[in-house]
């Protein structure tokens, strides 16, 4: 079972979640974050850098969770340009200590091997920030993704190219594949905060927290996590 939190919006979720992180670099300054893409944890990294002002958070670690497969690393919307410009920068993260699936397309066969090599060597996300997709994806597990999935390789579904297009110049330009961690790679994180803000985002949510544990609502296993907390505004909250 997941701890659901209700707060007023956005910006009170952001200085929460924020405010549990900076406890943990307080205590385990190499702490290890997982970091998400989209808008949903931008009012976190904005917290975060507001109160990672006047401390040293040099020897944080972090992984991103899924990547586009085939975009140049410094495309603007390569999940690599995204976590550094929405998280690494303004909060002073060290970049050579973030480390993200390897999208290119001519080492992709043994990207997942890596990355799971590598999360493994960290010795485990602490803190994983997760998102919700409308049809409740987490990370880029689609529907039908294995609980025990590990890092690998997917193709993104209409829905979720049609959902990211917003960031491209039309839908056309969206990848068609993806490197994402698994459901069975987040699970090891020690602690998962699901954030939902927004009445699109009511139904996937009310699937993932209250509904049957299904690979068909791959955000649904945050229920067999021991210690996830979800932090929702009301309207993601309205179906529960
Ligand atoms: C993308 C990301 C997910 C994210 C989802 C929701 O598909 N790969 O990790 O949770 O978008 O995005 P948003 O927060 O913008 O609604």
């Amino acid at each position: 079972m997941a701890e659901v939190v209700i707060v007023p919006d956005a910006e009170a979720a952001g200085r929460l979640v924020a405010g549990t992180i900076l406890d943990l670099i307080a205590t385990k300054p190499d702490m290890v974050l997982g970091l998400a893409t989209g808008s949903t944890p931008l009012s976190v990294y904005r917290a975060l850098a507001d109160g990672a002002r006047g401390i040293d958070v040099s020897r944080v670690r972090g992984f991103g969770l899924d990547e586009y497969v085939g975009l140049p690393e410094d495309h603007p919307e390569s999940y690599r340009s995204v976590i550094r410009r929405d998280v690494v920068e303004p909060v002073g993260f060290d970049p050579r200590r973030i480390h993200m699936p390897n999208g290119d397309p001519a080492t992709i066969q043994t990207a997942g091997d890596e990355y799971e090599a590598a999360l493994r060597a960290s010795g485990g996300v602490d803190l994983q920030i997760l998102g919700i997709g409308t049809d409740g994806h987490l990370g880029f597990n689609e529907p039908g993704s294995s609980f025990a999935s590990l890092t690998r390789v997917k193709t993104l579904t209409q829905q979720t190219r049609r959902d990211n297009s917003r960031f491209f110049d039309s839908v056309d330009d969206v990848p068609l594949h993806c490197i994402t961690q698994g459901v069975g790679t987040i699970l090891r994180a020690r602690h998962l905060v699901l954030l939902a803000f927004g009445e699109a985002k009511a139904h996937a949510l009310q699937a993932a927290v209250e509904g049957p544990l299904t690979a068909s609502v791959p955000a649904s296993a945050v229920q067999l996590h021991a210690h996830a907390t979800v932090v929702v505004d009301e309207a993601a909250a309205s179906e529960l």
